[in-house]
């Protein structure tokens, strides 16, 4: 079978982002065609972008209110194996933490825990912090300072949810035995409160990956989480085919919140977003 992979670089991210998405993707496009398999790819290509600054996921993620990095990830392959996590702070790559919990008996690990398993494996640490969360910190408390934030009891309504957005990667591919696999990563929404977690951390929310394909979403969390939206996608795949799957989960929310999706399946791939998002597939 032909192999294919598609990547994002988070709903909202623009035309600038598009060049460092290509390559990404390049790179695990090259592992599939050296006969690795899609979960080794997709980790390949999140990886990439993770250690891109531009990319709010590894470095470069965003700070939470306290001004804190806690990242989220997950893999997920058609045979049902996934791994998780939640709230990790300063693993240089939350994607291979994912795949390390994948090896465990547990699905999804948060906190302490979590990086304290990083270590005991032997995982990278790094100093994650960067000029540009710096400045969206800054920017967001700015905000909550002229009252522009309204109450967390008021649900985060009224606001333009798409400034408070992280570009949340994520890789989909098949490989050459037909495999599907699916991998993103987060710094979360840069409005948010210390071990708030998000969709990319939860199995059937932001990732989902079965015999018929693989999915991933990127956006506001709190909103993909309660549509379960990469299995509520992942479920319409063998129906409406990758693209028209990747556009039904779009078209279930209102444009004011911002959602991504990519997919692909035994045919081929999909794409869909409500806002630009930078993205590329290959072939
Ligand atoms: N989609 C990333 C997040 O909400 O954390």
């Amino acid at each position: 079978m032909h192999p294919v992979i598609v990547a994002h670089g988070g709903v909202g991210s623009g035309i600038e982002y598009k060049e460092d998405v290509v390559s990404a993707v390049k790179a695990g496009y090259e592992a599939l065609l050296a006969g690795k398999s899609a979960l080794e790819a997709v980790i390949i290509t999140v990886k990439a972008l993770e250690d891109n600054v531009k990319f709010n996921a590894g470095y470069g993620s965003y700070y939470n209110l306290a001004g804190e990095i806690e990242m989220d990830a997950s893999v997920m392959t058609s045979d049902g194996r996934c791994g998780a996590v939640a709230c990790v702070h300063g693993v240089k790559n939350p994607v291979l933490l994912a795949r390390a919990v994948m090896d465990t008996p547990h699905v999804l690990m948060a906190g302490r825990g979590a990086v304290e398993y990083a270590k005991k494996i032997g995982l990278e640490f790094a100093d994650l912090r960067s000029e540009k969360a710096d400045k969206k910190l800054a920017e967001v408390k700015k905000k909550i300072r002229e009252g522009y934030y309204p109450q967390w009891s008021e649900k985060m309504k009224n606001i333009d949810l798409s400034e408070y957005l992280g570009d949340t990667v994520g890789a989909v591919a098949m490989d050459m035995q037909g495999k599907f696999a699916a991998a993103n990563s987060t710094g979360g929404i840069s409005l948010k409160l210390p071990g708030r977690v998000g969709d990319s951390a939860i199995i059937g929310a932001g990732i989902y990956a079965g015999s018929e394909g693989a999915v991933v979403t990127t956006g506001i969390g709190e909103e993909i989480i309660k549509k379960v939206l990469a299995k509520a996608v992942y479920d319409k795949l063998a129906q409406l085919g990758a693209m028209k799957a990747c556009r039904w989960g779009v078209d279930q929310y209102d444009e004011g919140i911002p959602v991504g999706i990519i997919a692909v399946d035994k045919k081929g791939y999909g794409v869909a977003a409500n806002k630009q998002m930078a993205w590329h597939v290959l072939p």
